[in-house]
């Protein structure tokens, strides 16, 4: 039995792996759940999965304490500080890290310390913490398993790799809401439009980076801290039909994907049990309903934010970290309709401009280079 914390059990990728866990019973529990603010779908899942510890990091404490009465057999922590303690004292085997944003780089830091692995969808924990969180993993012999089905691809075509570096991989993508756009298309573009996504249903946040391209950004660098490649052998290819999830190319121009439905629940139980696969997590591919797989460049003259984050990851050190905080910043003022679509990336490339490089030897560094850039990212944002 493997016990699993899900830390932002209430989102997209939270509620799908309690699906994946619910499934399986006979080979997982889930010890540890965590929300933000929907402490409504936390009780129900405490609920029917009686974890031994629940966090709950917003809510207010008439509603926390009114959770503890329910349920007195459940550890119940608060805030920023419960969070932090659940991942380093939790009683479990694997997390899994399904929070949205940079508030998972330190569960994901204190997992790894405290002697567990890490199913990681969180890929902004590895952009702004990437070589610290990979460095600690190897020393400690521990897994980084990803769940973002892009890496997840890229994983399990490793596997075929008999220990052969692969030349370049190709990293897949929807193309999102505006593909196709010119600039000045981009300039119209509604939160409404941003938020209704082609082909998958996620949380507000990675729509939106799907919807200005800096997900296929933030992907390039993840991909660059789990397998160990320079930003030239990434290479991103829209693919509208989202059935490659990615490509592994070596040396012979040998080229191995992944194909599957676009349904999380497949990368999620991919991590959750592996080496192992499990039945019936996902749907089965018709191919003979494929009507063709299409393959298109993504023009980073118009979606600059992949432009940017390439930018980043080539500077290395503290530019990721103070580029996924800034994005992250000006994605919620999108979101609370206080700048617009274009705005994202134009005010993203300003920040980024008055970049100044800092040193980065530890944890306490990227939280700290994390907090000042959304310090300056806001007061920029709200000067303009
Ligand atoms: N959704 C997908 O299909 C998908 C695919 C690939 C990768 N990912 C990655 O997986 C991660 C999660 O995505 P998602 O779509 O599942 O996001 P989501 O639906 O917004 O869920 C985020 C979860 O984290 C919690 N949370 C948010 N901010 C928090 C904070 N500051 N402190 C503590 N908890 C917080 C939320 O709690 P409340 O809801 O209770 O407020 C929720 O449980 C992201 O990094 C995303 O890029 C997602």
């Amino acid at each position: 039995m493997k016990h699993i914390a899900i830390f932002g059990s209430t989102g997209s990728i939270g509620v799908q792996a309690v699906d994946v866990i619910e499934r399986h019973p006979e080979r997982f529990r889930a010890t540890v759940l965590t929300c933000g603010g929907n402490l409504e779908l936390l009780r129900v899942q405490i609920m029917r999965l009686r974890p031994g510890m629940a966090v709950a990091v917003g809510g207010g404490q008439a509603e926390l304490s009114a959770l503890a009465r329910e349920f007195p057999e459940v550890e119940i922590l608060s805030g920023a500080e419960g969070l932090a303690e659940a991942a380093g004292n939790g009683a479990y085997d694997l997390m899994l890290n399904a929070l949205s944003g940079a508030a998972g780089l330190l569960p994901t830091w204190k997992a790894l310390t405290s002697g567990r692995g890490v199913a990681v969808a969180n890929k902004e924990a590895l952009v702004a913490g990437g070589a610290l969180l990979m460095a600690e993993a190897a020393r400690r012999g521990l897994p980084i398993l990803p769940v973002d089905s892009e890496h997840s691809a890229i994983f399990q075509a490793l596997q075929g790799s008999n220990g052969n570096a692969p030349r370049r991989v190709l990293l897949t993508a929807s193309g999102g809401p505006f593909r196709g756009f010119s600039k000045e298309m981009l300039r119209g573009a509604t939160l409404e439009q941003a938020l209704r996504h082609p082909s998958w249903n996620m949380g507000d946040k990675i729509t939106v980076d799907s919807a200005t391209m800096m997900n296929k950004g933030l992907e390039i660098i993840e991909a660059g801290a789990l397998f160990g490649l320079p930003s030239e052998r990434i290479e991103v290819l829209a693919h509208p039909q989202c059935i490659v999830h990615s490509m592994v190319e070596f040396a012979d121009a040998s080229v191995i994907a992944q194909l599957g439905a676009a349904d999380m629940r497949a990368p999620i139980a991919y991590a959750l049990a592996y080496p192992e696969r499990l039945e019936a997590v996902a749907p089965q591919l018709d191919f003979t309903a494929l009507a063709g797989l299409t393959f298109e460049r993504v023009d980073e003259g118009v979606f600059a934010c992949l432009r940017i984050a390439r930018e980043a990851m080539k500077a290395g050190g503290s530019a990721p970290i103070a580029m996924n905080a800034a994005n992250e910043i000006l994605v919620g003022l999108f979101l609370q309709r206080k700048i617009g679509f274009i705005d994202i990336q134009e005010k993203l490339e300003c920040f980024m401009q008055s970049h100044v490089p800092a040193a980065v030897r530890g944890i306490d560094d990227v939280l700290g280079l994390d907090g000042e850039a959304r310090r300056r990212a806001s007061a920029m944002a709200g000067a303009v």
